[in-house]
């Protein structure tokens, strides 16, 4: 049965790949995507080494001088997507988005590079690569924590990659939509509308990139004239586990000051990730930073923080609250609690189930040593497949899929747990 969904997975894979990146999904999503290229690379690394590498090469070539690394690169034109390239006007040779998505390319250098069997040939694209991701790293700890708190905040929902979360409502309550340019939408033509944002959520996101263009894209002002600054526990977390895998990646090449650097960022946002925790929700949760306030929305970017190493006890409490969760839902780990009014068991982020998410929970959590709750959330990732396929992401209560289909880092996750959970059996 395994090795039959792994065909099925590499299918899809293969299905979505151009060569030296993959689309997230035909129609919906047509270019490549930051964070899904990055996971992508680790279904790759499994059945081909190299195919991997290329994937997060290309990603890291797309770089902006000032480190940042967008989230979508436009490789080849491609009408039915909007806000395209002509919105971002960001001047890249190749077209890019002005915006970032979580690192969590730190995060796959390091298993591609335990995974390779050639090590040198592994060491020889490392010592590329690693450079790279590390200003990458540097400039959100620059330019999206100008007063140095160890937290990094995004500047648009997107950049979350949790795009339409509810832990976004309040901070997009402080973004005028007036002057927006018409638009049409081109995501409700390949995707049933009640499975995406509002038309006055589109506003807000469309608003927040024509003022950043406004801006010049120039990313030391962006942080401070951005009415919407959000700062989200499972971002923070991702940037400061790509921090740790970066400085043992460093500590392996003998570049002593990017692991002393890297150690030095990850320690400090790990700390920094404390002051995120809610003890009345026992989980992490989003601090808004323009009105100064923890927000109470109990989303899954809380617990997407396990992944970063959190002290024992936390990870501990995170996997009691995901226990909880299970009693709400059938097929964890949901966006958002079925409990909490704003849920919505199909409008995306907003309650839905996706596979990603729930892998990096449970990597974590399975290094926190909480691997019971890691295994729960395998076996109900799997079910999920067997049940409805490689959807965008699935209806955590029905278990319905939603969004797109035939999708590139899904697959990949399915690859990777299934080829894990071989290794740990
Ligand atoms: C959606 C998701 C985002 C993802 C993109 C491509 O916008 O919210 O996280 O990167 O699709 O799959």
């Amino acid at each position: 049965m395994s090795q039959a969904l792994i065909d099925q997975a590499r299918k899809v894979m293969e299905g979505n790949d151009r060569g030296s990146y993959t689309v997230p999904t035909h129609g919906l999503y047509p270019f490549q995507w930051n964070w899904d290229s990055a996971l992508s690379a680790l279904g790759f690394s499994h059945f081909d080494m190299d195919r991997a590498w290329v994937e997060i090469e290309t990603l890291m070539a797309h770089q902006w001088d000032d480190g940042m690394v967008p989230h979508i690169v436009f490789h080849e034109p491609d009408d039915g997507y909007f806000p395209g390239p002509e919105v971002w006007q960001t001047g890249r040779p190749v077209p890019t988005t002005g915006i970032t998505q979580p690192a969590v390319a730190g995060f796959a250098l390091r298993k591609l590079y335990d995974r390779a069997e050639d090590k040198a040939v592994a060491r020889a694209r490392l010592t590329k690569l690693l450079p790279k991701v590390h200003a990458w790293h540097q400039w959100f700890y620059r330019d999206r924590d100008p007063e140095n708190t160890g937290l990094v905040a995004i500047i648009h929902p997107w950049e979350s990659g949790r795009d339409n979360s509810v832990d976004w409502d309040e901070g997009l309550d402080a973004v005028p939509i007036e002057g927006v340019a018409p638009f049409t939408r081109r995501d409700t033509t390949h995707a049933n509308p009640d499975h995406r944002p509002s038309d006055e959520q589109y506003k807000c996101y469309i608003w927040l990139v024509e003022h950043f263009r406004g801006l010049g894209w120039d990313n030391p002002k962006l942080h401070d004239a951005s009415p919407f600054r959000l700062v989200d526990p499972g971002f923070n977390g991702i940037l400061t586990r790509s921090c740790d895998d970066v400085a043992d990646l460093a500590d392996v090449l003998g570049n002593l000051s990017i692991a002393s650097e890297a150690r030095a960022m990850a320690t400090k946002g790990r700390e920094a990730l404390e002051s995120l925790w809610n003890p009345a929700l026992g989980q992490y949760t989003c601090y808004n930073r323009v009105t100064g306030r923890l927000q109470d929305t109990p989303s899954v970017g809380g617990l997407l923080a396990a992944v970063a190493d959190v002290p024992h006890a936390r990870a501990e409490a995170l996997a009691r609250r995901i226990g909880l969760l299970a009693e709400r839902c059938g097929y964890l780990v949901p966006s958002h609690d079925p409990a909490n009014d704003a849920f919505d068991s199909q409008r995306y982020w907003r309650g839905p189930t996706w596979l990603i998410v729930n892998y990096m929970i449970a990597e974590g959590l399975a290094r926190s040593g909480q691997t019971e709750m890691a295994k729960r959330i395998h076996a109900n990732s799997l079910h999920l497949i067997e049940k409805s396929g490689f959807a965008e992401y699935y209806d955590p209560i029905s278990g319905e899929p939603c969004g797109g289909s035939s999708f590139t880092w899904t697959a990949a996750m399915v690859i990777e747990i299934l080829k894990n959970l071989k290794v740990a059996a």
